[in-house]
């Protein structure tokens, strides 16, 4: 059992956000199911998203690995918050299993709006009183696949007016547990630079001004990485949508995705997620501001084995949690990446 804040993830693996965890009936058995931990939707805009034929998901043939050409899910925030009200009040009377809803928006207003509704909702459920809460939010800061506007967290001067809104959400209410969707960074200063501007929002406990506090509760890391590239011969099963793409007289050659480029994860993401969460771990501990060491890490990347599982808690992750696997196998996958000792609602 961990408890991330207010949010108590028993036992500590759940489901990454990703089209699994997109419709209604996705959810239930998510929440249903006793191997995971809470359940995080897919990541929702304010309006939805407008989806196409382009959009879309391949493995490859030689792991369980994926690249994706997804955007957020066609279904705006409000769709989640009616499919998550309706299982918390049909859930067992102490049940303290809970959501994760992931948003994402690049204007502070709309994620204010965004914001309000939640919280709309925490309030419904009685979200601040008592020890627990059964809603938190993770912003996702990192899909590499929206044309034209890249992952704001590669970029932390754009990201600082969305973390304001967030901040400013959360010193009206501490309740709120707040992770944020981290992109995979391939060296060091990246994360420096994350860590550094992370560290300029803690203040002093309001409950206990001895402590510092930090709005951020977690980081999921990573998404997946982007620019990648599969040719269909790669890909299993053979994908339905193929393009033909005849570069200067070149020879045509024929992608895994409609599109060509998209973002990688699975097997193929592994390591780098590890080095992720090892080297986020480790900044956090050593930060001068102690309250960063409050911060906890949603270890996400490659995890299909009960083996991977256990690396990414060695690298330093207090939860787990997977995508590419869950597509593959579907829930039923979360009872063979258990580790037994981690017990079970
Ligand atoms: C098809 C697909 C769609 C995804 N959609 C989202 C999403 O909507 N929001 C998000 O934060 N991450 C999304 N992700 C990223 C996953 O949550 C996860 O961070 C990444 O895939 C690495 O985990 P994995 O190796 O277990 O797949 C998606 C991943 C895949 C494969």
């Amino acid at each position: 059992m961990v408890a991330i804040r207010r949010l108590v993830v028993s036992p500590p693996l759940i489901n990454s956000s990703s089209p699994s965890a997109s419709e209604p009936n996705q959810l239930l058995e998510l929440f249903e199911s006793p191997h995971t931990g809470a359940v995080t939707t897919r990541t929702a805009t304010l309006t939805g998203f407008s989806e196409t034929s382009e959009h879309t998901v391949v493995f490859t043939n030689n792991s369980i690995s994926s690249v994706n050409t997804y955007g957020y899910s066609p279904h705006p925030l409000s769709a989640y918050i009616g499919y998550v009200d309706a299982i918390l009040s049909s859930a067992p009377e102490h049940s303290i299993k809970p959501f994760i809803i992931s948003i994402t928006s690049s204007s502070p207003i709309s994620l204010a709006s965004m914001l309000d509704a939640i919280q709309e909702l925490r309030a419904k459920f009685h979200d601040t009183e008592g020890a627990t809460s059964r809603i938190g939010i993770e912003l996702n800061t990192s899909c590499p696949n929206i044309k034209g506007s890249p992952p704001p967290a590669y970029n932390i001067s754009g990201l600082v007016p969305i973390l304001d809104a967030l901040a400013e959400c959360f010193w009206k209410d501490p309740t709120l547990t707040i992770g944020l969707k981290l992109p995979p960074y391939v060296y060091s200063t990246q994360f420096d630079d994350l860590v550094g501007c992370i560290a300029t929002y803690s203040r002093p406990d309001p409950s206990d001004d001895s402590r510092r506090l930090n709005p951020f509760a977690f980081f999921t890391s990573t998404n997946t990485l982007g620019q990648t590239l599969l040719f269909a011969e790669q890909a299993a099963p053979a994908p339905l949508s193929v393009v033909a793409d005849s570069d200067g007289g070149a020879a045509p050659a024929v992608f895994a995705l409609p599109t060509g480029l998209g973002g990688m994860a699975g097997e193929a993401l592994h390591p780098l997620a590890l080095g992720n969460v090892y080297t986020l771990r480790r900044l956090l501990d050593a930060h001068t501001d102690t309250s960063l060491c409050d911060i906890w890490i949603v270890g996400v990347g490659g995890v299909t084995t009960r083996e991977a599982h256990a690396r990414m808690r060695k690298a330093g992750a207090a939860v787990v949690a997977c995508a590419t696997v869950l597509l593959r196998e579907g829930v039923s996958v979360f009872e063979k990446l258990s580790i037994p000792s981690d017990g079970g609602d």
